[in-house]
């Protein structure tokens, strides 16, 4: 039989959210047995099961879901039952003829210490380890492995002394010694909880401790735990965790339940961290930092995450969903969450501006491509695949449009009635909806679009100022491209934040026809028609909009405002997200207007308007974190989004040629600024430092464009004389895109310098791989076979791989095609152990569409050829087929 042939007949099926019925049977009580050996572990599960269904017709099978385990033995009510008594396949356990409620018994082995996928249980850096979250509890033992099955559960541990620590959910209940150097401990966990909120750690580690007292007194035992010598790194996560705890008591109500608190650091995981319930696991790149070997960017991760998984505690885990359709219950909820606990931590502005870049360069290009899920998907294939920045960053723009719709007070009502009606139960987006609906006396009816209709709108604005009557309408028209299946869209019920200014600049008093009078300077338009008018009265002289301001609503917005107007909002707008955005389309209308003329063969001369508006924004007084992300361009990834057919090199050059022609214009200016913004004290992570750094190596990164003498003697001396990796980093970033003398001995440097350090060496893995020289690619290919490199790690793969062909356009574009090969080896590779993170990597081919003819052909060459690979996973099948279809 030839591979497509196979493919035809066992192509994977998709789940359809249509499809979905209760569970026939539940579980009240889970007992969890494990004992650990180095070349096996064996479970026993005993679940107290009821039925769930009317048995009037005859009682249903029970199917259990499970895959990759080997049976052993499966007892009803105690009694053993042989072979004829049940169904085994390669994914359920099948048990039929139940009474109305039984206790089921069921004994598995597994091998934990050959599983590279990272799902079920498994080893990493010598510790057991666990990830369940979404299918994985089912490669432990047989489950009812859906959220909506809620229970109880009693989890044993028995191992080796050699691993001193057994943990697992809930509460340490008893503990004690066995023969043999084994030894055993017992947890309860006294939630109900699905299966994939399961966790359980055996390894030799050390914690820090420390203890919070909620705001009703408890106290909560917290630890985090990681390998011993990484203990001077937990300090930051702690800090943070305890920052979180507060803010979440603080901002809405909501305490922790249990008395600790734990967070495990693993070196080998697929995704961030994991909310399990307390005993959440992360991915030792969002707990371990200290100024030496971590950077700011890392240190704002860090209390990110931390605050993501805490916060997931009732959002997610208290309440839960229904099924994996409502996954952006949970993690567009919790991102909104985590992204207001942090602008509540630093700078409000910075963080919107943050998210906002990580939301249009990869969520836009998902919702218009191939790929394209509505916030609520209606069926999937491998639910693995959804976890994508559709269901938790444009989810958490949903929720911070309710947020926007009913202001600060109206959502918290929404949330605290949210909790009232569902505590302790698995529910679906339509219920959160319905909670703010009601605790608001709202109708939300047409805003739920957002959940069921994929895709970006586009926002088109006209205004029209008629100086006699002292009016101004504004015009706002919306549409949305279809989407794969979603041929037709309606209307959404879009908030557009705006303001408008007078010729000095401020805001003036905003008054709708119909108004008694002004309210407000700025406010938020309702768009719920697919064209409406606004018309402002009073308005005395011709105003100039600043329209969707904090970014309202994750949309498209196209309006024509001249270079002129963009450079005064820029300087005047009083929101300081829309200063930015002003800033970033004028960069972005400029550069593209390089990359045609560059394709025509024109010269590229940079007006003069954009280089004062530089330099006044490089003068100003404003926080210099703000001024850094004013000054930063548009990427290359945000620009290709803007262009119908992406212009590779085009972009690249014009880019390039803006930030040179800004440095050798304000060559003075950016010195000044370095200077100004160098510290030579004591690092600190704190919100003016951390702004200072990041405008002064940025002014660097700009210094560096020119490639003389003095530029690179200041950035090796930052290089060499730097107390903290964020300033070494920022140089050696500057270094590896240069093609230098300094380069070289500075990346072997580094690498002597850090290459105990795994978390150290993916940052020297990520930046040659992000370099924009001509050898990237090859030198990326050279780097997978250095002996650090290890392709089992998810960390180095993202880094060095995922760095290249998510993050190097130019590099990995390139013309001859070989970095599609090179990804395509390496997916295939990746595939035959961890699927999940093969399929991840594969985002990078799906867009094929946006490239020219030529790229176009050896993008789906190698899509065709991962199709025809016999044995693909259905995770990578599904991306593959669906970028193809
Ligand atoms: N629920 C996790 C989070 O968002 C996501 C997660 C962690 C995950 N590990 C995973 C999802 C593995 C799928 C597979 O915090
Ligand atoms: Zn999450």
């Amino acid at each position: 039989m030839n591979a497509p042939d196979k493919i035809m007949t066992d192509a994977p099926k998709a789940i359809y959210l249509k499809n979905y019925t209760a569970p026939a049977y539940l579980i009240d009580t889970v007992d969890l047995h494990f004992d650990l050996f180095e070349d096996h572990a064996r479970v026993t599960s005993r679940l107290a099961m009821i039925c769930n269904h009317d048995r009037s017709q005859g009682a249903k099978p029970l199917v259990l879901h499970g895959e990759k385990v080997k049976l052993i033995s499966v007892k009803l009510n105690d009694q053993l039952l042989p072979a004829a008594g049940y169904q085994v396949t390669n994914e359920n356990l099948t048990v039929s003829d139940l009474p109305e409620s039984f206790t089921l018994e069921v004994v598995t082995e597994i091998k934990p210490q050959e599983n590279k996928a990272l799902e079920g249980l498994y080893k990493s850096g010598g510790h057991f380890c666990t990830q369940c979250e979404a299918e994985g509890f089912r490669k432990i033992t047989y489950f009812l492995d859906r959220p909506d099955v809620m229970a109880k559960y009693t989890t044993t541990i028995v191992a080796d002394t050699k691993y001193p620590q057994l943990l697992s959910n809930g509460n340490l209940v008893d503990h004690g010694k066995l023969e043999g150097n084994r030894h055993w401990a017992k947890w309860e966990d006294p939630f109900k909880k699905p299966s994939y909120l399961f966790a359980l750690v055996a390894g030799d580690l050390s914690f820090l401790e420390d203890t919070f007292v909620t705001c009703s007194g408890r106290s909560v035992t917290l630890r985090i735990y990681v390998e011993h010598h990484n203990l001077d790194k937990t300090e930051h996560a702690m800090h943070s965790l305890k920052a979180a705890m507060r803010w979440d008591e603080e901002t809405f109500g909501l305490e922790y339940d249990l008395d600790i608190y734990m967070i495990v650091a693993v070196d080998d995981f697929n995704m961030g961290a994991m909310e399990n319930k307390g005993l959440n696991l992360f991915n030792s790149k969002y707990v371990l930092a200290k100024p030496e070997t971590a950077t700011d960017a890392d240190f704002d991760g860090i209390e990110s995450v931390i605050g993501h998984e805490y916060f997931h505690n009732w959002t997610g885990n208290r309440v839960t969903c229904r099924d994996w359709f409502q996954l952006s219950l949970k993690e567009g909820l919790t991102v909104f969450r985590d992204q207001e606990f942090s602008a509540d931590m630093s700078s409000r502005a910075v963080k919107r501006i943050n998210d906002v870049r990580s939301l249009r360069t990869i969520q836009f290009p998902e919702d218009g491509g191939p790929m394209a899920h509505s916030v609520r998907p209606d069926s999937y294939i491998e639910i693995g695949n959804f976890y994508t920045s559709t269901i938790y960053n444009k989810g958490a723009e949903v929720i911070r449009m309710m947020h926007t719709l009913l202001g600060q007070e109206g959502f918290r009502k929404g949330m605290d009635l949210y909790f009232e009606r569902h505590d302790g139960q698995a529910v679906t987006t339509d219920d959160f909806v319905k909670a703010m609906e009601s605790a608001n006396n709202r109708d939300l009816t047409q805003f739920r679009r957002w959940y069921t209709q994929a895709g970006t709108p586009e926002i088109t604005t006209e205004g029209q100022y008629d100086q006699e009557k002292q009016v101004y309408t504004l015009t706002i028209k919306q549409t949305c491209p279809a989407t794969p299946g979603q041929p037709h869209k309606e209307p959404f019920h879009l908030p557009i934040a705006m303001g408008l200014l007078d010729d000095q600049g401020n805001d003036v008093p905003l008054q709708l026809e119909g108004e008694t009078q002004a309210a407000g300077t700025s406010r938020v338009l309702e768009l719920c028609q697919a064209e409406q008018d606004y018309r402002f009265i009073n308005v005395a002289q011709q105003p100039l909009p600043s329209l969707l301001r904090g970014f309202s609503a994750p949309v498209k917005l196209h309006s024509k405002t001249s270079h002129e107007a963009l450079a005064f909002l820029l300087a005047n707008d009083s929101d300081a997200f829309n200063r930015w955005e002003a800033g970033q389309r004028l960069a972005g209308e400029i550069i593209l207007g390089f990359v045609a003329a560059y394709r025509n063969g024109k010269e590229m001369t940079l007006d003069d308007t954009f280089v004062q508006a530089v330099a006044k924004s490089l003068e100003s007084n404003l926080d210099p974190a703000l001024v850094a992300q004013l000054l930063t361009l548009p990427s290359e990834l945000y620009l290709a989004e803007l262009m119908t057919t992406v212009d590779v090199e085009g972009i690249h050059l014009a880019r390039e040629f803006v930030r040179k022609t800004l440095a050798e214009r304000l060559k003075g200016a950016f010195e000044k600024t370095y200077k100004t913004n160098s510290d030579s004290g004591a690092y600190r992570f704190e919100s003016e430092s951390v702004a200072k750094r990041s405008l002064k190596n940025l002014a660097l990164s700009y210094l560096m464009t020119l490639n003389d003498t003095a530029s690179r003697r200041l950035c090796m001396q930052q290089f060499e004389t730097a107390n903290n990796m964020t300033d070494s980093i920022a140089a050696l970033i500057t270094l590896a895109n240069q093609d230098c003398a300094e380069r070289v001995p500075a990346l072997a440097a580094f690498y002597e310098k850090w290459r105990h350090d795994p978390l150290v060496l993916d940052k020297w893995f990520g930046l040659q791989a992000m370099s924009q020289l001509h050898g990237t690619l090859a030198e990326v290919q050279a780097l997978t076979l250095h002996p650090a490199f290890e392709i089992k790690n998810p960390n180095k793969v993202y880094s060095l791989i995922g760095a290249l062909t998510r993050s190097n356009p130019v590099r990995f574009h390139d013309a001859s095609g070989d970095g599609y090969l090179f990804l395509a080896d390496k997916v295939l590779q990746i595939d035959a152990f961890n699927p999940s993170v093969a399929a991840r990597m594969l985002g990078a081919l799906s867009r094929w569409r946006k490239f020219d003819e030529k790229r176009q052909i050896l993008m789906k060459a190698q899509l065709q050829r991962i199709l025809a690979q016999p044995g693909l996973s259905k995770d990578a099948y599904e991306v593959v087929s669906k970028s193809l279809a």
